[in-house]
């Protein structure tokens, strides 16, 4: 029995606790998110009255990983142009990790061209990280890119469906222009899935508008129109669980 209760831990602290104090939802909710099965701690379905370690316990409620770890920080930075998405540059330029506290040790998640600007997210949450940039879960970027001429509704039509870069086809996107197109330039809204390399500017080119300028405005549900450029915050709780929301697997 005392092998039993220490595997179910008896140590540590109430789950419900945990989730409330993560922001899941009151300990009554929590409580309820337990009894009907939807919490799974370390790969087995929680039972009430279960206890954690909230440092080493893997939580998911709904499938999406609830972080519970105190040394995990999440930053939201505006990368300026002309800084770089390293840790580290063999040319000496400032990079984003010199923009935001040494320590604990952040990474960016992704990149961003050293001439692009905008949101960037940097941490030491490997997991989340991981899961923000592979492939398969296919989080939404969103981009305002400033072009040379204004594309045609075909134009349009063409970067929604697909342009073939020398690296393959590109897939669905939404474009569409924001405002007005002033004269012989045009601000155009990308949205895209993929994070291949300088995919915007490739895709704009492609199509005959090369990028003058180009902002990331929005990584999965993270917006934030305030932020200058070189500026930075934590994310807000809220903000961390709904990007890990985003990138839940319901398999985990
Ligand atoms: N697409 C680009 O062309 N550049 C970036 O930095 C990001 C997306």
């Amino acid at each position: 029995m005392a092998a039993l209760d220490s595997a179910a831990g008896r140590d540590g602290e109430r789950l419900q606790k945990v989730l409330a104090r993560v922001g899941i939802g009151s300990r009554r909710t929590c409580e309820s998110l337990i009894a009907e099965g939807r919490v799974v701690v370390d790969g087995e379905v929680a039972v009430l009255g279960r206890r954690v370690d909230p440092g080493t316990a893997r939580i998911f409620v709904d499938g999406a990983p609830v972080g519970t770890r105190s040394d995990l920080v999440h930053y939201l930075l505006y990368k300026p142009v002309g800084v770089v998405t390293t840790a580290d540059d063999p040319q000496g330029r400032p990079t984003v990790v010199e923009i935001v506290p040494l320590e604990p040790r952040v990474f960016p998640v992704g990149r961003l061209d050293t001439d692009t600007e905008g949101l960037l997210l940097l941490t030491n949450d490997g997991e989340l990280a991981h899961r923000l940039t592979h492939p398969s879960y296919g989080v939404e970027k969103e981009y305002v890119a400033e072009v040379d001429g204004v594309p045609t509704r075909a134009t349009l039509r063409h970067l929604r469906e697909g342009i073939n870069l020398e690296d393959g086809p590109t897939a669905p996107a939404r474009a569409v222009i924001v405002g007005d197109a002033q004269g012989s330039v045009a601000l155009l809204r990308l949205t895209i899935h993929e994070g291949r390399n300088r995919q915007v500017r490739r895709m704009c080119e492609a199509v005959g508008h090369p990028v003058r300028r180009l902002v990331r405005t929005r990584i999965g549900p993270i917006a934030d129109r305030t932020l200058e450029p070189g500026a930075w915050r934590p994310l807000a709780i809220s903000e961390v669980r709904a990007l890990a929301e985003f990138v839940a697997d319901q398999f985990d």
